[in-house]
């Protein structure tokens, strides 16, 4: 998908000329030699993504994995009840303490002030049993002071960021005790909508996989999975309304995801702060629609005769509409996200042009030779359908590229690399959202360090007004799935995609890239001792590897 114009994105970011590129990385890469080649939490900070303001002092806490214990403040509106909040905190022990308890049984502790409790409280109505949405609230503030620190946030969501934040504050001391420096952070996220596309079409991902991307997302303070489930490939999103879709255009009868698996990924999600954004592409990228929907897509002609082969949907019969309806409102109950994506990206006209029916379509609308005018008719068609359904929609930007009169309060996702800021400016100009993913394709790989590209990208640097900027809600870094499954989805993504993390969550004045450097190694390290496969930014090795012989 999308490879003529990635293809056309690596040119011009000279990726075509891998020699050339391979001597600019070492280059790079030599200029940020570290110090130390190994990587581990110490007393230096080492927070991804940085909070919006930390002071810490020279004062340590000591924490005993006997004792140490998460709670909640009397004063707290959640309770022991909140199955939300007891779930994070059992897995923040374990992040915190786990692997080395495994390994050292409990390390002795030093005698100091210890800090016995991390004691939580929710102002608001915490959301225990909610769904995350695009206005969910993420602040927080963690105090840690000795004997008992403190994380407090309006709702569960910001609780659990804090609790990530404050796993990462522990560092083993050259004693091996727990430890902690006095702090007190202020934290809340610069864009709403902080996203991962994965794309279990062109690959199935098993449920491990997805589960996996999800703990590293919120290592990663990211809220938002684009699920882009199904697509020309295959069809692997099984539905009770049409369960011929799926039986038909799955890989297999196992290259599928029931209505319990997805119903599974959405609460995994949910217990991380994390929405599910189910993307449904349509009218092309739907070739394995096909195979278990007779009559929808649009037979292509060879002069006067049907030639076999299908194009896009056809956008020319009543019954894809009544197909279509009955098909997002499935998806619409079963996705509690306030938002689908509807895709439209990529529409491929010829089929359409060789096809009498739709050339008298055309006519008869008055739409000339104009295909664009019958890709909007469409599109416009499936946009009332979503809001009939009290949904909003993203699509991709060709929609708005190609469309007139788009419904208010469409999202546009902005990928294409050609112009990316000028894109940027004319949709908010015209003033629609706009989530930007054109210069996060992390699919396209290259040698070296590329995730300072990443990193280095500003989502408001495009000429605009303070009223445009505000548009900006956001963006993904997106791993589509022609070279990627099982075997390589989470060192292709980790830790490329936390430069993204960062960007997304930090305030815009984070941008030194040798502090970054530094984090993320030990970042990495860190996601690596939790169970997730990142690959390496550089030479070195992690400091737990000493503890795995
Ligand atoms: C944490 O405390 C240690 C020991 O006093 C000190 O050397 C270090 O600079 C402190 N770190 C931070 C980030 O304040
Ligand atoms: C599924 O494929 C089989 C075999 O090609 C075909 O007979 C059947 O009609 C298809 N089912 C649907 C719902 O299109
Ligand atoms: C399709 O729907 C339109 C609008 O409701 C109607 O005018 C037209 O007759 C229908 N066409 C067919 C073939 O049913």
């Amino acid at each position: 998908m999308r490879a003529e114009s990635r293809r056309a994105a690596m040119e011009h970011r000279g990726l075509g000329r891998p020699r050339l590129c391979w001597l600019l990385a070492l280059l790079a890469a030599l200029a940020l030699r570290p110090v130390r080649a190994s990587a581990s939490p110490s007393a230096d900070l080492s927070l991804w993504p940085m909070p919006v303001s930390v002071q810490t002092t020279p004062r340590v806490l000591l924490l005993s994995p006997d004792s140490f214990f998460f709670g909640h403040s009397s004063a707290s509106k959640a309770g022991p009840s909140c199955t939300l909040l007891q779930e994070a905190f059992r897995r923040y022990y374990d992040y915190i303490f786990g692997f080395y308890k495994w390994h050292h049984g409990s390390a002795d502790l030093r005698v100091g002030m210890e800090l016995q409790q991390l004691q939580v409280s929710v102002v608001l109505e915490p959301e225990c049993h909610a769904f995350p949405s695009i206005s969910s609230d993420e602040s927080y503030t963690l105090l840690v002071k000795g004997p008992v620190a403190s994380i407090t946030a309006n709702r569960v969501w910001g609780v659990l960021r804090g609790l990530e934040t404050f796993s990462q504050l522990i560092y083993q001391d050259s004693y091996g005790t727990f430890t902690v420096n006095e702090s007190n952070i202020v934290d809340s996220p610069r864009f709403p909508h902080r996203g991962i596309l994965i794309d279990t079409s062109r690959h199935f991902l098993p449920l491990k996989s997805i589960f996996k991307t999800l703990d590293a997302m919120a290592f990663n303070k990211f809220n938002v999975l684009h699920w882009h489930i199904v697509d020309d490939q295959s069809f692997p999103y099984q539905s009770v309304t049409f369960p011929g879709l799926s039986k038909n255009g799955s890989y297999s009868s196992s290259h599928v995801y029931t209505p319990n698996d997805v119903r599974m990924v959405i609460e995994y999600a949910r217990l991380r702060g994390i929405r599910i954004l189910p993307e449904f592409d349509t009218p092309g990228h739907t070739q394995s629609w096909g195979k278990g929907q007779k009559d929808l897509l649009t037979p292509c002609y060879n002069r006067k005769e049907p030639s076999g082969t299908f194009g896009p949907i056809n956008p020319a019969w009543n019954t894809t509409y009544s197909f279509l309806s009955k098909l997002f409102k499935e998806i619409s109950t079963v996705f509690p996200d306030e938002f689908i994506h509807l895709g439209g990206d990529e529409v491929d006209f010829d089929c359409w042009e060789s096809n009498p029916e739709i050339q008298d379509f055309m006519r008869n609308r008055g739409f000339g030779k104009n295909f664009k005018k019958l890709e909007s008719f469409y599109m416009h068609m499936v946009l009332d359908m979503i809001s009939a359904m009290n949904k909003r929609s993203i699509v991709w930007q060709e929609v708005f590229d190609d469309e007139s009169q788009l419904t208010p309060g469409t999202v546009i996702q902005v990928w294409k690399w050609e112009n990316y800021n000028q894109e940027q400016s004319q949709v908010t100009k015209a003033g629609f959202p706009v989530i930007l993913s054109a210069p996060w394709y992390l699919d396209i790989i290259s040698y070296g360090q590329d995730w300072k590209h990443y990193y280095e990208v500003d989502p408001l640097n495009f000429e605009g007004s303070q009223e445009q900027k505000k548009l900006v809600i956001g963006g993904e870094a997106c791993l589509w799935g022609e070279y990627v499954d099982a075997t390589n989805l989470t060192p292709r993504l980790w830790p490329r995609a936390s430069a993204v993390g960062e960007r997304l969550w930090s305030h815009q004045g984070i941008q030194d890239l040798g502090d970054a450097y530094r984090r993320l190694t030990i970042h990495r390290c860190r996601m690596v001792r939790r169970g997730i496969a990142a690959e390496p930014l550089f030479t070195g090795y992690c400091d737990h590897d000493r503890l795995l012989k």
